[in-house]
């Protein structure tokens, strides 16, 4: 059985005084023993939200980091700082960071394998454009961007690995894809990693759903057998997001 992971992606948004003020709002309506609860937060907000999640069953993550141990490369995030700060999870390659911040399937794998050496989880995105999606090239698409990010990980970090699948025409639009869309490919992205690794590898690995996911529609999704969590934007910001943990 794999266990569920609620992760949510604040992307841009709160200070590090108004991400305690969210997480002391959320404490009590997010605690669930049953699923891994994540806030993938601003990097400046991370030591403020490890201090005020102390204790709770709430995991802090990150939402980008470098592939570079140190050096001289302004303005980013080495993995050793963030694991410093008792950071468990990063999120790898969200389709913002592809459009606005030009990285690529190459940058992703190696972030991902950096990730694994020191020891923090991977959530790793992955989905389609509209366009892409009305071309019948969804299952195509994704399965490149699995082979590529997956690229000299091991089967048994993979095992260890979240993969968050992403309609790119889902996120912050309100659109959400249908629970049947999102099985579709949840359950191929599967077998990608069956084909990759083995059946093993495959039944380990968790895969969530992302984009416009909310509290009227997580059940739902939530029920379908190769979505195993959410990477929720918008939402996770509300108290909607205990709803969505509970779901
Ligand atoms: P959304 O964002 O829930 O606001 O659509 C999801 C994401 O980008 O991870």
């Amino acid at each position: 059985m794999r266990r569920r992971i609620i992760a949510g992606n604040w992307k841009m948004n709160k200070t590090p005084s108004e991400a305690v003020a969210l997480i002391n709002e959320l404490k009590d309506l997010v605690v669930n023993d049953a699923v891994d609860v994540v806030y993938c937060v601003p990097a400046i907000d991370i030591p403020a939200a490890v201090e005020a999640t102390k204790g709770t069953n709430v995991s802090i993550g990150a939402e980008n980091m470098y592939y570079e141990e140190s050096g001289a490369f302004t303005g980013e995030i080495a993995p050793a700082m963030l694991d410093d700060l008792g950071v468990k999870y990063v999120i790898i390659g969200h389709s913002e960071r592809r459009e606005y911040f030009a990285e690529t399937d190459e940058t992703v794998n190696k972030k991902v394998l950096k990730a694994f050496e020191h020891n923090i989880t991977p959530i790793i995105c992955c989905g389609e454009s509209l366009t892409q999606r009305e071309q019948g090239i969804t299952l195509d698409w994704i399965r490149m961007q699995i082979k590529i990010a997956f690229q000299n990980v091991t089967a048994d970090q993979a095992k260890k690995a979240v993969i968050a699948y992403e309609p790119i025409w889902a996120i912050g639009t309100g659109k959400t894809a249908t629970a049947d869309q999102a099985q579709e490919v949840c359950a191929g992205i599967r077998a990608v990693i069956c084909e990759i690794y083995d059946a093993a590898t495959a039944d380990a690995i968790r895969i969530q759903y992302g984009g416009s996911m909310n509290a009227g529609n997580a059940a739902e999704l939530l029920a379908k057998p190769d979505i195993d969590g959410g990477l929720i934007g918008g939402a996770s910001l509300k108290p909607d997001f205990g709803k969505i943990v509970n779901a």
